[in-house]
């Protein structure tokens, strides 16, 4: 359960964290500030948003599929996309029983497509497991694929009023400005901290609407004036009293992530080409862009020609080119891509008794109906206008 302390029950000092030798295991003390659920829940409903294509309902599905796709990805970006999610699959019913690739073709362009596959295994688990309703509590909603912590807190709020404090990373950033957390929040001790601060900053016998506006309040000022680069200290409520603003430290709160090389590594692609058709391949369903169709790949430009040669025989293996090689970043690494092209002249009937469940010859055109990682799809769109 997450613990209750109400702002009174924390310290008033505005010491930072014990610096004597021997206490560095003392909890951090930030400043109080018995007033922020209510300065933030009147900011909200003032200046806040409240027409986003999630808010004013109370459906849990509705709720549930826009905070999946909110992770790690922006308003703008999501908004077409739930759209159709929500025409194609209006209930987690029909989701739930749509085939995998209908669902990540329709995530195609998203990134992240973990989160695709848990969003199908969590309606899958929602309807067989719990009747088709999704559970009201937050320790349930977190037991649920692709759900944690923050995310189950988001959806209990919105859908059923709970009294539980979301902390992603916009929230982490406006409680290390405002009350000057120090480190990394990425860092485990420094996250606890802040899940520590986040709870005993909740509104005390809160109404659910009062709830909603806390939560969403807390994503607004993050997005909207507590942003990144330059934050619009003059129009927050909190300026008087945040850390960072009174101390002009809005540049170094957060703090960054410790700085770590990100590893490179290095892959080819072979784009096989029949006229207006290419090859795709299935990837595997776990790892980057796992159950997306993407191009065959080889580890090496030897071992590239050997998959020409097995795919099209000599042919495609004479014919083949270089492409301007390219690199994709992810959360971990970057992927160096470099793309070959080999041309067949069989025509598409002759291709299409070479498909299976894991190879599939389609036209450029078709491209849509197949869930395709986004900067292979790029690279396959920039074929399209140089067909012979
Ligand atoms: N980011 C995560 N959840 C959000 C929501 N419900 N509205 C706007 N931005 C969000």
């Amino acid at each position: 359960m997450p613990s209750r302390l109400t702002p009174d029950t924390r310290s008033r000092s505005n010491a930072r964290s014990d610096s004597r030798p021997g206490a560095s295991a003392a909890a951090p003390v930030f400043p109080a500030m018995p007033d922020f659920s209510a300065r933030l829940i009147a900011w909200q409903r003032q200046h806040g948003r409240h027409d986003l294509p999630w808010q004013n309902t109370r459906d849990p599905y509705r709720i549930w599929l826009s905070e999946i796709m909110l992770q790690q990805t922006q308003v703008s970006t999501v908004i077409p996309y739930y759209a159709k999610f929500l025409a194609r699959f209006p209930d987690v019913a029909a989701l739930a029983t749509a085939p995998p690739d209908d669902v990540m073709a329709l995530w195609a362009g998203l990134g992240y497509y973990t989160r695709a596959r848990n969003l199908h295994r969590c309606a899958q688990v929602v309807v067989e497991q719990h009747g088709g309703e999704f559970p009201a509590s937050v320790d349930e909603l977190a037991d649920l694929p692709g759900i944690g912590r923050s995310t189950a807190a988001a959806i209990a709020s919105f859908a059923f009023g709970a009294r539980a404090t979301i902390l992603d990373g916009n929230v982490k950033r406006v409680l290390a400005r405002v009350f000057g957390v120090e480190g990394f929040p990425g860092e485990k001790k420094v996250e606890n901290a802040m899940w520590t601060l986040a709870e005993s900053l909740l509104p005390v016998d809160a109404s659910d609407g009062e709830v909603s506006a806390y939560t969403q309040g807390l994503m607004d000022l993050g997005a909207t004036l507590c942003v990144r680069g330059r934050p619009d200290c003059a129009r927050c409520p909190f300026a008087a009293d945040c850390v960072a603003n009174v101390t002009g430290r809005q540049r170094e709160l957060p703090a960054a992530r410790p700085k770590k090389a990100v590893p490179t590594r290095r892959t080819w692609m072979l784009v096989l080409r029949d006229g207006n058709a290419v090859m795709l391949e299935r990837r595997p369903p776990s790892g980057i862009w796992g159950g997306l169709w993407s191009l065959p790949e080889a580890a090496g430009e030897a071992a590239l020609a050997e998959r020409a040669r097995s795919f099209g025989g000599d042919g495609a293996v004479s014919s083949l080119m270089s492409l301007a090689s390219f690199s994709h970043v992810f959360t971990h690494f970057k992927l160096d891509i470099e793309p070959r092209i080999a041309e067949l002249d069989r025509g598409v009937g002759a291709l299409a008794a070479l498909n299976d469940a894991d190879t599939a010859w389609v036209a450029l055109s078709d491209l849509d109906s197949f869930g395709v990682p986004a900067p292979v799809r790029k690279l396959l769109d920039s074929l399209q206008g140089s067909l012979i």
